[in-house]
């Protein structure tokens, strides 16, 4: 399908983006043709959302979720292994690595995931998550099929640091790259950002859009005549998870639930994480902004906090229950960001600070389609170092700390 230059214009009018045209009489014949193809594929009404920021969206009852504790999990641990074990030799299992978000807070204009974490060696996040995946397979003594998500900012970065580096290791027929799809982003007044005079700025749409890409890019193709049956969804940025768990998968199977989250014990009431929950009697991640005193000060039977179980984005979902939601459209977060753009004179500025907003889907709002979750408690200082600053909190050098603490030599 193509569109006009007229019907673009009426397009962009209809959204207040007149502005995305300005420099068209400008431009080579390549470039408006180029242009004319991105307005016709971009989804304006998502810019509309950046209208309601500020307001909070009504939240349905909530009430707690009980987690499987690490007890209970010691108790069974060789039943879950074994169950585990042998869903992933039956080649039911397969890990989706969500690597197509823009690491803004990091600063590096490499993929994350090519971030050299070592010291007196090189240790690249990439491979941190490779020998992590890796264990499962040795564990399984089978290979598992690993999709990768990128986004159209870092696949072609990703699969040549991948392939340059043989896959740390892992077999190249079991690694699968798609792309995301792309969201425009805006400024605070909700007017589209331009890179150049012949393209929006965009930015991945955010890591709720795994499913749906792996949908339209032919991956779940693979995953229905391989006969996967379980997707373990998990971050780029946590160097220290284990991926395709045995354990998890076990239990999850055994509990007979659609989805498992991994979840960590929170280390303060008001720590800025997810906490699971129920929400009108359906699992439901309620988000740290959103926790009322009451809720953080309520317990449980046992005496505990009544949300203390906070999410790691490390998921197991039955695909069967995917399929289900997967037209279904989850809400939309409008996040405020620092988004490249080229100022009125042509020149590329790169902000220092945020200066408006991208929009996106969340992973996290999958759980409330789903009909039941166990979240799947893991000790906090060993499966948990997520990498999302250089420094202090969630950062570079947190993640060594715990890395060392668990014998990984740097
Ligand atoms: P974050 O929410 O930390 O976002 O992503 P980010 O883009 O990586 O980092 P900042 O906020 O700009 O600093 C959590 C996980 O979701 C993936 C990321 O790659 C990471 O594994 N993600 C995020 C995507 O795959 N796509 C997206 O559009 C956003």
């Amino acid at each position: 399908m193509e569109i006009t230059y007229n019907q673009a214009k009426k397009l962009l009018g209809e959204y207040g983006q007149e502005h995305v045209l300005k420099y068209y009489d400008e431009l080579e014949d390549a470039d408006k043709k180029a242009l004319l193809e991105q307005i016709l594929q971009t989804d304006f009404s998502v810019v509309e959302s950046c209208k309601h920021v500020g307001e909070t969206a009504e939240k349905g009852k909530i009430t707690p979720l009980k987690a499987m504790e690490l007890d209970e999990i010691e108790a069974e641990k060789e039943k879950y292994r074994q169950i585990g074990l042998k869903t992933i030799r039956e080649g039911r299992v397969a890990a989706v690595l969500l690597a197509g978000g823009m690491g803004t807070r990091l600063g590096s204009d490499d993929p994350k995931g090519m971030y050299n974490i070592g010291i007196t060696k090189d240790i690249y996040i990439f491979e941190r998550i490779v020998g992590n995946l890796l264990e499962a397979v040795k564990q399984a003594d089978t290979w598992i099929h690993l999709f990768v998500m990128t986004s159209d900012k870092n696949h072609d970065a990703t699969v040549k640091f991948l392939t340059e580096h043989s896959f740390f290791g892992y077999r190249g027929d079991y690694v699968h790259f798609f792309k995301q799809e792309m969201a425009p982003a805006s400024d605070y007044k909700g007017k589209i950002y331009m890179e150049s005079k012949s393209q929006m700025s965009t930015s991945p749409n955010g890591n709720g859009g795994w499913y749906i890409s792996m949908k339209n890019t032919g991956m779940l193709d693979i995953v229905k005549k391989e006969g996967i049956e379980w997707l373990n969804v998990f971050a780029v940025d946590n160097v220290l998870q284990r991926i395709a768990d045995p354990v998890f998968v076990g239990a999850v199977v055994d509990k007979k639930c659609v989805v498992g989250s991994k979840v960590v014990k929170k280390n303060a009431p008001d720590e800025k994480v997810g906490v699971m929950c129920l929400e009108d009697g359906r699992p439901s991640i309620v988000e740290y902004y959103e926790l009322t005193d009451e809720l953080m000060n309520a317990k449980d039977e046992k005496g505990d906090p009544a949300y203390q179980f906070g999410v790691i984005l490390n998921y197991l979902f039955q695909e069967d229950a995917l399929h289900k939601m997967a037209e279904k459209k989850l809400p939309l977060h409008v996040v405020e960001k620092k988004i490249p753009y080229m100022d009125g004179q042509g020149r590329k500025i790169k902000p220092e600070q945020p200066n408006g907003y991208k929009f996106e889907n969340l992973v996290l709002d999958m759980i409330h389609e789903m009909d039941s979750c166990l979240p799947f408690e893991v000790v906090r200082n060993k499966e948990f170092a997520p990498i999302k600053n250089k420094t202090g909190i969630d950062s570079v050098e947190s993640a060594r700390a715990l890395l060392r603490e668990n014998g990984v030599e740097l």
